[in-house]
């Protein structure tokens, strides 16, 4: 419960609106209580020294009477007393603190424009003045003014007062803002949570909320496509597993069932060679599958060196073209190759060997006999790219966002003619983009098909 993020930041906030509170509050007394104290001093000095020009002029009891009337009715107290400081005349009743101001006044030096002989607001319950009376050089009497402190007291109390109501708002909106923050962080966060220990069990059947455009809304959307990512995966890796066991099965059903026969019974020798000769064809094309397979799987777990130099890419096209020709001759196909002679792309010869020789050998199986494949080179900056084209059979429109799925054939039944394995295009996909490059297929169902490879860095001659 503390380590929740919506209570630490609540927290925090509330810290905040305490400091700052405590702050103005502080200036405000502070501010608040000088000003008023210095304006009931003032005043309470200008009155005494009012009443004691009065009485200069006029220093008679009546006047003095007069004083002490007038006062009565108001919050202020006036004690007039002789030179000596016994009390002559007095607004209200003598109190002990007025009586021990009088005591210890010293009255010789009372300055003629008066004196603050009070003024500990704080500890005091009255603030004190004392205006002098002089006749004609002489020493008459005092006027004596307080002002009771319980006033300001009460208005500083006020004020504590409303502070400590805003303490308590602050309180409530603390409360309210986390609240509201567990709302809008951590009940999210909490969500994400369990869907991210929802994936890691393996159950990818999570569902985010993925409306909010900020931090969390990014997140969430992160945590939903990452799930959609990991489902989509599995449904791969199931739908892998089913079309490796079927297409490790189907060869191993020809060889398993020619061995029968062979086993069977004894057979004359033309059909007994037939039959071993599809035996092998069948264990050779196993043993090329396990091979591409295996291949796949050591780039998948980027156990997979490409050793880069530059080469002439002409010269490496026509020793596949080459190494291709038994092949080519036995379809009568013929291929042109047009490459500048000195380009040099930087490639591992033994790797981009595999991928021309997959992409030529499809064009093989789906060119029409006299037909012709070429192969182009252009050079664009530093990217060189490699365009290999064939007038065969093309590929359906529906099947060529797939062709470079693993085991993915358009042709789902294995003739004997293209049988192939649906690895060769993903083979030559891993190894153009371990290059750094790219690969792509465009095709016109009965109109061919060209594969558009772009290799980036172009080595120096
Ligand atoms: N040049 C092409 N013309 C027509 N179809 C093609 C061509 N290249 C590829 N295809 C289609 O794309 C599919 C996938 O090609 P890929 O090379 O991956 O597999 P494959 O040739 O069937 O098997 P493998 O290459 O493993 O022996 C092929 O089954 C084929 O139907
Ligand atoms: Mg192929």
């Amino acid at each position: 419960m503390f380590n929740r993020l919506s209570l630490k930041i609540g927290v925090l906030f509330f810290g905040f609106i305490l400091l700052i509170g405590g702050i103005l509050y502080y200036i405000l007394y502070i501010h608040l209580a000088n000003g008023r104290i210095e304006e009931v001093i003032h005043n309470l000095l200008a009155r005494g020294n009012t009443h004691s020009d009065v009485l200069e002029d006029n220093f008679t009891d009546t006047t003095m009477e007069h004083v002490g009337l007038m006062e009565s009715e108001s919050d202020f107290v006036v004690i007039i007393t002789d030179a000596d400081g016994d009390v002559l005349v007095r607004s209200d009743p003598l109190q002990p603190e007025m009586t021990e101001i009088i005591n210890q006044t010293n009255y010789d030096a009372i300055p003629s424009d008066g004196i603050v002989v009070e003024d500990k607001w704080q500890e005091k319950r009255y603030l004190a003045t004392d205006s002098p009376i002089s006749i004609q050089g002489e020493h008459r009497g005092h006027v004596f003014m307080f002002a009771p402190t319980e006033q300001i007291r009460s208005i500083l109390d006020q004020l504590s007062e409303q502070f400590k109501l805003i303490g308590v708002i602050a309180v409530a909106v603390t409360i309210i803002t986390i609240l509201i923050l567990s709302r809008f962080i951590t009940v999210p966060l909490m969500k994400m949570k369990q869907a991210t220990e929802q994936l890691s069990e393996g159950n990818n059947d999570v569902e985010l909320s993925v409306e909010r455009r900020d931090e969390l809304g990014e997140l969430s959307k992160s945590i939903q496509s990452l799930a959609d990512d990991l489902d989509r995966l599995k449904n791969e890796r199931k739908e892998f597993l089913a079309s490796i066991s079927h297409e490790l099965r189907t060869p191993l059903t020809y060889i398993k069932g020619y061995a029968d026969i062979i086993h069977r019974q004894p057979l004359p020798e033309e059909e007994l060679k037939t039959y071993i000769g599809i035996i092998r064809e069948e264990a050779d094309e196993l043993s090329d599958l396990i091979k591409n397979l295996f291949e796949l799987a050591k780039m998948d777990r980027h156990s997979f060196v490409v050793k880069k130099q530059a080469v002439h890419v002409y010269e490496l096209i026509n020793s596949i073209v080459d190494l291709m020709q038994p092949t080519l001759q036995k379809n009568k196909l013929t291929v042109s190759i047009q490459c500048p002679k000195d380009r040099l792309v930087l490639v591992d010869p033994n790797r981009f060997q595999q991928v021309v020789l997959n992409i030529l050998d499809n064009a093989v199986k789906h060119s029409p006999h006299h037909s012709s494949i070429t192969i182009e080179v252009e050079t664009y900056g530093d990217e060189v790219d490699i365009v290999i084209h064939d007038q065969g059979e093309g590929i359906p429109e529906k099947d060529l966002p797939f062709v470079f799925e693993r085991l993915y054939r358009v042709e789902k039944s294995r003739s004997r003619k293209s049988g192939g394995s649906g690895l060769g295009l993903p083979i030559a996909k891993e190894i153009v983009e371990s290059h750094g490059g790219t690969i792509k297929l465009n095709s016109r169902y009965g109109q061919g098909t060209s594969v558009f490879i772009r290799i980036p860095g172009r080595g120096t001659a």
